[in-house]
């Protein structure tokens, strides 16, 4: 376990786990779609990965940056596009991948945006959900596995852009971030 940590909260075993399940819904319920899975960079990149090569059917892929958190770990609930997806959405079903919601601030602006760009569906699926923290309602169709509120890190998720490397998740000792 890495040192700034204070336990591993998710292992890499529970993790495949929750792919495994989450792409098997995941192919059952767009086996006969065209669609477009967009990922959240950067925290989603290890979980899409995983997702997708967990996956049998073929489909579009896509990403957006945004951001709203600069070093922080407060949703300041302003978010900004930093990279666009890079394809025409007009007509298409998509399934926009997140490590984690908490506020709820991204999803919610981003399935508005998608819409507003023509999008036929967007739905969502969220490897982590932390709902004692939600201050927008948004609908999540596929989740992965609540949270509680602690500070966590690994398989994507950062502390000032440390930790995203690592093969689990584990929740951070406070002196590492007061
Ligand atoms: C994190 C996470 C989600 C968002 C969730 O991204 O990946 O995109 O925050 O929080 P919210 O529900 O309060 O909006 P972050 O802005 O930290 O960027 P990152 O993915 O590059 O780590």
């Amino acid at each position: 376990m890495h040192k700034d940590l204070e336990k591993i909260l998710v292992s890499e075993s529970e993790i495949k786990e929750i792919v495994e399940r989450l792409a098997a819904e995941i192919d059952r319920d767009y086996q006969d779609k065209d669609w477009i899975m967009v990922g959240v960079l950067k925290g989603s990149v290890l979980f899409m990965a995983d997702l997708m090569k967990a996956m049998k059917n073929d489909f579009k892929i896509d990403f957006v940056v945004v951001s709203s958190y600069a070093d922080g770990t407060e949703s300041t609930g302003r978010v900004n596009v930093l990279k666009d997806i890079s394809q025409s959405i007009v007509g298409k079903d998509l399934l926009i991948v997140e490590d984690i919601i908490d506020s709820g601030n991204t999803l919610n602006f981003l399935v508005k945006y998608f819409m507003a760009k023509g999008a036929n569906t967007v739905k969502m699926v969220t490897l982590f959900d932390k709902p004692d923290r939600r201050k927008v309602e948004v609908p999540v169709e596929y989740v992965g596995k609540v949270i509680p509120d602690a500070f966590i890190v690994g398989y994507g998720l950062d502390y000032a852009e440390k930790y995203r490397t690592l093969p689990y998740v584990g929740i951070l000792k406070p002196e590492v971030y007061s």
